[in-house]
């Protein structure tokens, strides 16, 4: 069966000494917590201090963007290849942030996944709707076209190491998380979704829930019967309270 999988999405937040000081304390707290996979994702510019500190450990390292692009003249811009040198397992994509203040379109996650695929990074794709498509009852439309159009032309070898990350967008940093019934339902509608476009792999695929998640909600969404983990914010950037989140997921 799936393996729970909690990873913590730092956004635009820590310096490196900051950084160290969190990944130190974390290391400790979640020392023996085996039976969950544990990330961070972090800023580009903590990554390579975070690799040194988390290198035989259960916490893995992981980056919250990428370009497609190996090398080349893309100022601003970081490649797989950097990401594979500083350590990172992982890299979350189109966040929903980037999405709306950077104008991520669908086609560019799909470059950018199949570009994380064939460096064996392991892309964490986030998905979700706005407050108004989810009145306007369109919330699973809207995710069905961003998780096919993400994995467009992917090979289906590759599917069983994506994770997609459920995420409505009126969750995120508001403090009012989805219902764990609600994310289940439309985190099990993702996995039919798959599963009617790429068979059985779909199983071993895992989905996660984010939008405000706490130490004192992560147990409902863990009980159900389809969530997998949880893509974490802002109780991602301290040590005790995102150690508790992994905790109680294994
Ligand atoms: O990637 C993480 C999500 O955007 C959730 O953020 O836990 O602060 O709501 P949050």
């Amino acid at each position: 069966m799936r393996r729970p999988f909690i990873a913590g999405n730092w956004k635009m937040h820590k310096t490196n000494s900051e950084a160290a000081e969190m990944v130190r304390e974390l290391v400790n707290l979640v020392q023996g917590v085996d039976d969950v996979d544990i990330a961070i994702c972090a800023p580009a510019t903590a990554l390579s201090t975070i690799n040194e500190l988390v290198d035989n450990t259960n916490v893995a390292l992981g980056a919250e963007n990428m370009f497609w692009k190996e090398e080349g003249a893309y100022t601003g811009e970081i490649s797989p290849l950097m990401l594979k040198d500083v350590g990172c397992e992982y890299v979350t994509l189109g966040h929903s942030e980037r999405r709306e203040y950077f104008e991520e379109t669908d086609e560019e996650v799909n470059k950018k996944v199949k570009a994380a695929l064939k460096h064996e990074i392991k892309p964490i794709i986030c998905v979700g709707e706005t407050l108004e498509e989810k009145e306007a009852g369109e919330t699973k439309e809207k995710v069905k076209s961003q998780v096919l159009n993400a994995l467009s032309d992917v090979d289906s070898n590759n599917l069983a190491i994506i994770t997609i990350a459920y995420e409505p967008i009126w969750a995120i940093g508001t403090g009012e998380s989805a219902t764990a019934e609600d994310a289940n339902e439309v985190i099990k509608y993702i996995r039919n979704v798959l599963s009617n476009e790429f068979g059985d792999v779909a199983d071993q695929m895992r989905i996660q829930y984010g939008g405000s998640v706490k130490p004192h909600n992560i147990a409902e969404f863990m009980e159900t019967s389809d969530i997998d983990g949880a893509l974490v914010g802002s109780a991602s950037l301290e040590a005790q309270s995102f150690a508790e989140i992994a905790k109680f997921s294994s």
